[in-house]
């Protein structure tokens, strides 16, 4: 089943033409990557969904209804749960209240996480949740950041480069088996913007490679680990 539909969106930053006819589909319960090197256009994409940064011109459809003109906390309360680059936690309180703060019923009013789910999940938080936001490591402030989204009980996760700045075990580890038993395991919805597209290509039922703010490629992941060309034009594999 369908849940987001972006077709054709245009996105400027000012007078820059950033997005160039962006067009993708994530269905319920998939892993959806979006591949590309840096600059070519992936957070653009997620804040054009998120409404951060609205296109100009086309249509993004969530669960059926347009939603290319709503305001970002609109779009967040019809179930998009967005993880942004940059993290963002309450520095200045703890674990336990960055997660109680973010708490909410999904938009069919369903609970489907709790803090216990969470700690299963993130048991490191569990282990943390009386320190300060501040006082924990990357990879600890990424797992905070993506438990904080999961509270609002969302119907699709954007998740923009969760790799990013973490050690190469931290993601190995931690983070790709985390992500993968959110999906097998709960039926979590994701959109993944990642550079790392060997991290991607190990979770990701449907692959898009966007350059210079176009998609360039769309494929199953399995056809992108064996296309050579995609690789090493687009994804620096
Ligand atoms: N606030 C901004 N104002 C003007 N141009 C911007 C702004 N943010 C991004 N850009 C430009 O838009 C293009 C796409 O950037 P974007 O951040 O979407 O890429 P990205 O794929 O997320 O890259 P990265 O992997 O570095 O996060 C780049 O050319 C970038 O320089
Ligand atoms: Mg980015």
């Amino acid at each position: 089943m369908l849940i987001l539909e972006v077709l054709d969106i245009n996105t400027f930053y000012g007078k820059s033409h950033i997005l160039q006819d962006v067009s993708l589909k994530v269905n319920k319960g998939q892993i959806v990557a979006l591949l590309g090197r840096n600059g070519a256009g992936k957070t653009t994409t997620m804040r054009s969904i998120m409404g951060l940064t609205p296109p100009k011109r086309g249509v993004i459809r969530f669960r059926g209804q347009e939603i290319q003109r709503k305001k970002p906390f609109e779009i967040a309360h019809k179930g998009i749960g967005f993880v942004p680059e940059d993290r963002g936690i309450f520095p200045d309180i703890s674990v336990l209240d960055n997660l109680t703060i973010a708490a909410k019923d999904s938009a069919d009013g369903e609970k489907r996480w709790t803090l216990e789910k969470i700690y299963h999940y993130f048991p490191v938080l569990k282990r943390l949740r009386d320190n300060k936001g501040q006082n924990l490591s990357g990879g600890e402030q990424q797992m905070l950041t993506i438990a904080r989204t999961l509270m609002t009980n969302p119907d699709l996760l954007l998740l923009d480069e969760p790799c990013e700045g973490l050690a190469p075990q931290i993601v190995n580890q931690v983070l790709f088996g985390l992500i993968k038993g959110l999906k097998e395991k709960e039926g979590v919805t994701i959109l993944l913007a990642e550079q790392n597209a060997r991290f991607c290509l190990g979770l990701a039922d449907w692959c898009y490679v966007l350059d210079k703010g176009s998609i360039q490629f769309d494929a199953s992941a399995t056809d992108i680990s064996q296309n050579q060309e995609v690789q090493s034009k687009y994804l620096s594999l």
